[in-house]
């Protein structure tokens, strides 16, 4: 018996950053997804606990987006970039919110690919292969952060990843702090054509001044005459320098400044990026007001999904309380 478990991902903040080489602070969370079962015959064969219909799919794939049911696309995805020897039968399930940007696609895709005989010890390897397996499964042109994340996980650590050169540096989230995830309630249905609108917007700043992650000064954006995309940019631009020190403020137990941080930068997904929503924004306004709430953001892509918020011990009776998760993992052959 095969037992692979991937964690899914919570972002403490640098959203938006991944696609452009940025900083990003995610950290792999206890909630994730298992997949069980015995390798061999020449079909992937999964049924899931918590979604209908069963994912049956035959190791040569032409196309994955085209797989049904829906979460079957995923499997499809690590199966056609894998190309793997033989098939797999067995069953899924996940302690996820589906589709609620804790990256349940993601964490699917890093347990699939570990049950099918993808080797655990190169996380950054496994994350890229569950990369391009998300892009062609879903048409987003997603980067690398929740793949990595689930992959490389450290328990107890938040992982400030150089997106540029793939560098991950773990930093210690302090014992008196909780990280908790509180969903929108808002299915982020739009997410995948604006995500990829707004990547697009990167690559049209990008031409004019060159690659966000080493601009440090604003005024250097001054030369895009567009205004939305000078926006587009000034966020991406100025999250950077957030997310490094959001990592300071963590690693010196500074969580005034790290929530302070937090909530600029889901001003900055709210007006610059324009990825939030009313509900978000509600949401994340009723958090910070709420005693013992040192910050709240939208976390993920936007458009909807989930809110996360850094407080004092049992300040919020509401969502998902999560800890830092190590990487996803596979026992047995
Ligand atoms: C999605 C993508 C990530 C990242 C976030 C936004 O989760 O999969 O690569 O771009 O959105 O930060």
């Amino acid at each position: 018996m095969i037992e692979a478990w991937a964690p899914g991902r919570v972002n403490l903040i640098g959203d938006h950053t991944d696609y452009t080489g940025g900083l990003v602070l995610p950290m792999a969370i206890d909630l994730g997804t298992a997949v069980r079962g015995e390798r061999g015959g020449d079909v992937v064969q999964l049924t899931s606990v918590d979604q209908a219909g069963a994912a049956v799919v035959g190791l040569e794939v032409d196309d994955p987006s085209a797989a049904s049911p829906p979460w079957a696309r995923y499997v499809a995805g690590v199966v056609a970039e894998m190309q793997p020897v033989a098939g797999f039968v067995g069953e899924v399930t996940s302690t996820l919110p589906l589709g609620g940007g804790l990256s349940s696609s993601a964490s699917l895709e890093v347990a699939v690919a570990l049950a099918l005989g993808a080797p655990g010890d190169d996380p950054l390897a496994l994350a890229q292969l569950c990369q391009r397996a998300e892009q062609r499964s879903s048409g987003v042109p997603c980067g690398i952060m929740d793949q990595l994340a689930s992959a490389a996980g450290v328990e107890g650590h938040a992982l400030l990843i150089d997106c540029a050169t793939l560098a991950i540096e773990p930093v210690p989230i302090p014992h008196d702090v909780e990280v908790v995830v509180i969903h929108s309630g808002q299915q982020r249905e739009l997410a995948g054509s604006a995500y990829a609108e707004r990547r697009a917007s990167c690559e049209a700043a990008e031409a004019t001044v060159g690659p966000l992650r080493q601009i440090h000064d604003i005024g250097a954006l001054d030369a895009i005459d567009d205004e939305e995309i000078r926006r587009r940019a000034r966020h991406v631009v100025t999250e950077n320098v957030r997310v490094r020190a959001a990592a300071d403020a963590l690693r010196a137990g500074d969580l005034s400044e790290l929530g302070r941080l937090m909530v600029a930068s889901h001003a900055s997904l709210r007006d610059d990026f324009e990825v939030s929503t009313p509900v978000l924004d509600a949401l994340v306004a009723r958090l910070i007001s709420t005693p013992g709430v040192f910050g709240a953001r939208l976390t993920g892509a936007g458009f909807g999904g989930c809110v996360v918020a850094v407080t004092s011990p049992a300040s919020l009776p509401d969502g998902w309380h999560v800890s830092a998760a190590g990487g996803a993992a596979v026992t047995g052959r």
